[in-house]
């Protein structure tokens, strides 16, 4: 049996940290409200001039020497995002060009904080069917862009940052076991960024209503990001007949500390079994897992036939669980 195994990680965050404190000096809000409220203490932001393809180059290059593979050896390479470069071209073109990646297709996917899944189950599929040997998986973005910094209900939450996986076809029962990608386009409203595209183009009128920067709805979006999330969690181990107690590494998208509480709870989840990072980057959307996953491979938290599930939620709404043996 031929599967999509991940065989190199890759992460990459600007130098520049934001902290707390200092957020408490941009809007009325303190570290109290936003560590209780969403694990955070800290993020990182991009630099004049480090844009998404920046990031999103500095993690492949790392993935792809882990993985001990060239950048002419690959045929595709998919980039998630919600803050690309530009609207077009792609990002992962750029990324391409960055990387001399001569042979590969290269192309966007915007699915929000499921982004990175979403281009882990795409690129499976071609995998499987057997036109891709070796792909870059990226999730990368530069969130402090789109945020606005005088909405304390938004601004506090997010980072910049990028991770990526070299996915290659494999012989035997490791890799991507099964993917699972799910979409309710009914509450596009509760995430979203209203201008920049075709409904709100460039005005002055979307510049005085601030129509360019995200908005959430973020305590709706936290009642249903719990429940899509452990019902996808479920999918993926009915799917493959495992339980909750087989998994070793539990890596979910990093939104709030709560949010990943509750699921790990519903799931019966231990706090060893469970990764959460996102003290120190906040919410890095498409970026959250595969950062996560790279440092837990970095720190020797995975061994080989690890099971792993990857759990992500976000606007759309999008949400998706993947299961893999490492
Ligand atoms: N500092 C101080 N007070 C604040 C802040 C802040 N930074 N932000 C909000 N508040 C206030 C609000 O104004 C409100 O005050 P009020 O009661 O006087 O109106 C109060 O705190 C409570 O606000 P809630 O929105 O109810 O707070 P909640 O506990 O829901 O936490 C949060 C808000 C952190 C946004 C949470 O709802 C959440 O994490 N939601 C999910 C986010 C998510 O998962 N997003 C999906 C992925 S993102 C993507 O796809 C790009």
């Amino acid at each position: 049996m031929r599967r999509s195994r991940i065989t190199g990680t890759g992460s990459a965050v600007p130098e520049k940290i934001l902290t707390n404190v200092d957020l408490e000096k941009i809007v009325d809000t303190t570290d109290e409200w936003i560590t209780t409220r969403t694990g955070m203490k800290e993020r990182h932001i991009a630099a004049e001039g480090e844009y998404t393809s920046t990031l999103a180059t500095r993690a492949a290059r790392q993935a792809m020497e882990m993985a001990g593979v060239a950048p002419d050896e690959l045929d595709l390479i998919v980039l998630a995002s919600v803050t690309p470069d530009f609207p077009f071209p792609a990002t992962a073109c750029i990324v391409q060009h960055n990387l001399g990646a001569v042979n590969a297709a290269a192309f966007d996917i915007s699915a929000a904080c499921s982004g990175f899944l979403y281009g882990l189950s795409v690129v499976d599929n071609f995998m499987k069917a057997g036109s891709v040997k070796k792909a870059l998986v990226i999730g990368a973005e530069v969130l402090s862009r789109i945020v606005d910094w005088t909405d304390r209900n938004t601004c506090v939450l997010f980072g910049d940052g990028a991770g990526a996986v070299v996915l290659e076809s494999a012989e035997g029962d490791r890799g991507i076991l099964s993917t699972h990608i799910h979409s309710d386009g009914s509450y596009w409203e509760l995430l979203n960024q209203p201008a920049c595209g075709s409904r709100n183009p460039a005005s002055q009128k979307i510049i005085d209503e601030r129509l360019m920067f995200l908005r959430m709805q973020g305590n709706d979006v936290f009642k249903l990001a719990v429940r899509a999330m452990e019902d996808a969690a479920l999918e993926a181990l009915a799917a493959n007949n495992l339980q909750t107690t087989d998994i070793d590494l539990f890596i979910p998208h990093q939104a709030n500390r709560r949010i990943i509480d509750a699921i790990g709870k519903r799931l019966k989840l231990n706090e060893e079994q469970v990764c959460v990072n996102l003290e120190r980057y906040g919410n890095t959307s498409a970026a959250s897992i595969p950062i996560a996953l790279d440092e837990a491979n970095r720190a020797g938290r995975i061994t080989d036939e690890n099971v792993i599930v990857l759990d992500a939620f976000g606007g759309g709404l999008t949400w998706a669980a993947i299961l893999l043996r490492w």
